[in-house]
């Protein structure tokens, strides 16, 4: 596998008032150009550090974070942000919230035609072309969430980070969001991680599953393949042996072998 995004030897600490708090320790992983990676780990134990280290947000304490052998060190563009509470700006349509993230990244690269056109072709792309003219307060939270991936697919990312997208979402919204994001994925190739609390989310869109142990000092305890062929149904899943054992195997590291301790510090 091409190593497109590497997460080298990685350590990352917080400190406040003399006190330090080792989040992650030692976290190695190397994902492919076009690969759908999950993270999965107990609540506390570093998920969204690491999401954010990979964004930018955060500064690593030790080793690195590298996109095409490039360190990272800052946020940007190619490295997009879907976070779990919908982060529209309430004040701005639909359109204008997508259309500021475009103006942005494209200054002087498109004209005021094409921004236009690929503001469209983006909120279409998650099916909100209807609402472009609506308030972030006037659609659901389903909605809301919609157009916070269209505005970070249309920032045209190399990698799309998503942090418990749908984790706020009713069961059916959510499905219906997972069949939107597996058809963007299919149909753009792009590189996705996704931190989910969800067994079945996971396995349902991921080529590979990272599990993490609890924290402090949380590290990758497991990867898990998951060679099911694409397009993936969910119906036809429900029986598939593939599907029942990456559940089964990722089920057995969170409740067996890596049970939620309350109060881990
Ligand atoms: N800015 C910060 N300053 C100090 N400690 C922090 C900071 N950000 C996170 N932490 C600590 O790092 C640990 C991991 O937090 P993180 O948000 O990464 O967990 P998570 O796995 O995403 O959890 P959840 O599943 O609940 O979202 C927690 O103990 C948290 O208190
Ligand atoms: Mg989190």
């Amino acid at each position: 596998m091409n190593a497109y995004l590497k997460i080298d030897h990685v350590d990352k600490s917080f400190e406040r008032g003399g006190q330090k708090t080792e989040v992650l320790k030692d976290v190695t992983l190397t994902i492919g150009k076009g690969e759908f990676v999950s993270i999965i780990g107990h609540s506390g134990c570093g998920k969204s550090t690491l999401l954010n280290l990979i964004a930018g947000l955060t500064r690593v304490s030790a080793g690195a974070v590298l996109l095409e052998n490039a360190e990272v060190n800052a946020p940007g563009p190619e490295r997009a942000v879907v976070f779990q509470n919908h982060s529209l700006l309430p004040w701005l349509s639909v359109y204008e919230n997508v259309s500021l993230a475009v103006s942005k990244v494209f200054a002087g690269r498109k004209t005021k035609a094409e921004k236009h056109d690929w503001v469209m072709r983006n909120l279409d792309l998650v099916q909100m072309g209807h609402a472009k003219d609506k308030r972030p307060s006037e659609i659901s939270g389903g909605m809301k969430q919609r157009v916070g991936i269209a505005r970070a697919l249309a920032m045209e990312p190399k990698i799309l980070l998503l942090d418990e997208p749908f984790g706020a979402l009713d069961a059916l919204t959510r499905a219906h969001l997972q069949d939107a994001v597996m058809e963007i994925h299919a149909r753009l190739g792009n590189t996705m991680v996704m931190i989910t609390h969800d067994v079945d989310e996971a396995v349902l869109l991921s080529d590979r599953i990272v599990m993490m142990t609890n924290g402090p000092a949380a590290r990758i305890g497991e990867v898990l393949d998951v060679p099911i062929p694409r397009p993936r149904h969910r119906i036809a899943l429900a029986a598939d042996r593939t599907y029942l054992k990456s559940r089964e195997a990722v089920l057995k590291f969170l409740y067996e072998r890596h049970r939620f301790v309350e109060a881990a510090e």
